[in-house]
């Protein structure tokens, strides 16, 4: 008797894109609400109470994205990382991600969130399957932490959260601080002594011109090489290898009190190891943050395309796919070119 094909998928990698980047990585936007207003994602002037957010059933089910997630994992994709809007404010994501974690081949399943609802839901993801978490934290100074969190966050909150994510026997967490000029930015040294010495990596992000309405201005930005300068000048650093494919720029505190990032999507683009492609709450394909339009794989979905067709739709958008957008700022925000999908809508 022939030995019978295997039934599952094809498991072969998507050509790379255009630039030569292979797939790598999938982001997973799993509602587009959030608890708070950053200034710099969605400001409370843009996004009042009444916004029109997606309704449950333009969003997609637990099931089709685990259907899209095999397909990309199929392709060579073997992270995932669920984001929002706010991740936490899906109902059972624990049951998300235990769908997600059992997929052969993902290889790291993260979250990213900020974290005011992580002390219920901690435990329960980790016995999903979860493996790693990124909490967002601006400020250690209350009333600062306020502000850049639209007057609807608390310090104490993410501290709690960062205490049930260590109790959960989460791993080292990763802490995001997008950086404004003149709002957080005093703040810097006092984020590093909280951090410092506790395994947790704190990351500093360049605030960037993501989506429409963060009224973003060049000058709010703060380079991340000062950053360095300013913390180097306190507790010595030294540069880490950087890997091709990563966001950050690690540094060592030469005292061996662990690591701190910066994210220089402004001054030092990255666009060059750029493997991550995004899938927003209602289906769409981004195959960039600065993306004006996403593919509709939902369309494809709701009108029963198969796993295969699904796939060489995928592998032919991705082959298709010439994004730099960070590397191409100055000349494309000269030209006009200033219409980005927002980044609730795809989680960062
Ligand atoms: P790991 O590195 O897997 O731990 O992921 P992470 O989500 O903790 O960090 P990542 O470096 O992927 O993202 C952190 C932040 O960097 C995001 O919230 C964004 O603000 C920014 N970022 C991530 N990916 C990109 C990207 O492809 N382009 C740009 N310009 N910024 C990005
Ligand atoms: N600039 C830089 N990072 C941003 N994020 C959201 N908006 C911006 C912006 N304008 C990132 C933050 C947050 C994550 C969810 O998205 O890192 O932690
Ligand atoms: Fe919400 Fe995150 Fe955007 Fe802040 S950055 S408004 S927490 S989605
Ligand atoms: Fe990737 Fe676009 Fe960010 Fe460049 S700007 S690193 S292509 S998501």
């Amino acid at each position: 008797m022939k030995p019978h094909a295997p039934l599952g998928l094809q498991q072969t990698a998507a050509p790379p894109d255009a630039l030569g980047r292979v797939l790598g990585d999938l982001r997973i936007s799993v509602i587009d609400r959030c608890n708070f207003r950053c200034p710099y994602c969605m400001p409370e002037e843009a996004y009042p109470a009444d916004h029109a957010f997606l309704r449950a059933r333009d969003r997609l089910d637990f099931d089709e994205i685990e259907r899209i997630a095999r397909v990309f994992v199929s392709l060579g994709v073997k992270k995932l990382r669920l984001t929002g809007g706010e991740p936490l404010l899906r109902r059972d994501l624990p049951g998300l991600v235990a769908e997600l974690a059992a997929i052969e081949g993902v290889e790291d399943l993260a979250l990213t969130t900020n974290g005011a609802l992580l002390p219920k839901l901690a435990q329960p993801l980790r016995d999903a399957g979860l493996q790693r978490i990124t909490l967002s934290m601006d400020s250690v100074d209350p009333a600062i932490f306020r502000r850049m969190s639209g007057g609807r966050g608390e310090v104490a909150d993410v501290e709690a959260a960062i205490a049930a994510a260590e109790r959960a026997g989460f791993g080292p967490l990763k802490i995001n601080c997008v950086v404004m000029r003149g709002v957080n930015d005093d703040g810097v040294l006092d984020l590093v002594t909280r951090f410092r010495g506790t395994g947790h990596v704190l990351r500093f992000i360049e605030y960037m011109d993501v989506g429409t309405v963060n009224g973003w201005r060049g000058d709010r930005v703060v380079p991340g090489v000062e950053l360095v300068r300013r913390i180097d000048a306190r507790w010595p650093l030294q540069a880490l290898p950087r890997s091709a494919t990563s966001t950050s720029r690690r540094w060592r505190f030469r005292d061996g009190a662990g690591e701190v990032g910066f994210i220089n999507s402004v001054t030092e683009p990255f666009c060059g190891g750029c493997t991550r492609a995004r899938l927003s709450a209602d289906g769409k394909l981004y195959t960039c943050l600065f993306a004006h339009a996403g593919h509709d794989l939902r369309a494809l979905l709701r009108a029963g395309e198969s796993d295969e067709a699904l796939r060489a739709t995928v592998a032919g958008i991705w082959s298709h796919r010439g994004d730099r957008y960070s590397e191409r700022r100055a000349e494309l925000r000269a030209a006009g070119v200033l219409e980005h999908v927002e980044m609730y809508r795809i989680g960062g």
